[in-house]
């Protein structure tokens, strides 16, 4: 499909986080699940457009480590939601050829979601359409924290010099080890903050905080997001090149 934009202009990875459920559905009186519910249609229409113009990358916010301390009620409806996309979604992702990863803190998830997770990137990893990336139990301060321990017990074990640790050598250690930075991060629902998304891998991304709550971005706000990411001029801490 073409789409409004050419292949040459989309960004390679994209990275959204799905802000606004919640006022979705208390603006129309519904209890917050609702919104949830809402949030999953938006994840499959995007998920549709994403492979329909030949995204490579698109990595979606699902549950933040910081989600748990929702009540009970809406961690277990959200649980309840993430099983369902699982269970019904991951055929046409697979005919889709897309590739699914979760990245995040599998170890406190309880295990049916678990094997699901697995399940998903097994039957995924042989395909190479859009590589489609979950965050799930994902902090990103706690990714980069797990890399340094990891670096820091190599080097107290004298595996590693420390003078060698670059910064593509942490990247190695991330769980989006093997993507690109993503260079577009888009958040819906008018928030304007990172909330601990990929703090390290988003140290380039161009920012677009757009205003429209989660179950309302749609496929269109999905162009309108890619158009716009297509007219910024990005430098890399450059100067640009009419000046350089
Ligand atoms: C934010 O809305 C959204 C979340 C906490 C989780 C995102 C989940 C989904 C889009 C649905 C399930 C996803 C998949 C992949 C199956 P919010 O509740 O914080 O909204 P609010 O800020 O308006 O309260």
């Amino acid at each position: 499909m073409a789409g409004a934009q050419s292949t040459s202009s989309l960004p390679r990875h994209v990275a959204i986080i799905m802000d606004g459920n919640g006022r979705w559905a208390r603006k129309r009186h519904l209890p917050r699940q609702a919104g949830h519910v809402a949030g999953v249609n938006a994840v499959r229409e995007i998920v549709r457009a994403a492979t329909d113009i030949g995204l490579e990358n698109l990595t979606l916010f699902a549950f933040s480590s910081e989600n748990w301390k929702r009540p009970a009620m809406e961690v277990g409806a959200l649980m309840g939601l993430f099983r369902l996309y699982f269970r019904n979604d991951m055929d046409e992702i697979v005919e889709r050829g897309a590739r699914v990863r979760i990245i995040g803190n599998r170890s406190r998830v309880e295990q049916d979601i678990r094997q699901m997770i697995e399940e998903a990137e097994r039957r995924t990893l042989g395909n190479n359409g859009l590589n489609l990336t979950f965050a799930f139990d994902y902090g990103g301060q706690e990714e980069i924290a797990a890399a340094a321990r990891e670096l820091a017990r190599a080097a107290a074990e004298g595996r590693l010099d420390p003078e060698t640790i670059t910064p593509e050598l942490v990247s190695s250690r991330l769980f989006t080890s093997g993507l690109p930075e993503p260079d577009l991060v888009i958040r819906t629902s008018g928030e304007r903050r990172l909330s601990n998304f990929l703090l390290w891998q988003s140290a380039y991304a161009e920012l677009l905080f757009v205003d429209t709550l989660w179950p309302d971005f749609d496929r269109k706000e999905f162009m309108d997001a890619l158009e716009q990411f297509s007219q910024r001029e990005r430098r890399f801490g450059a100067l640009p090149e009419a000046v350089a």
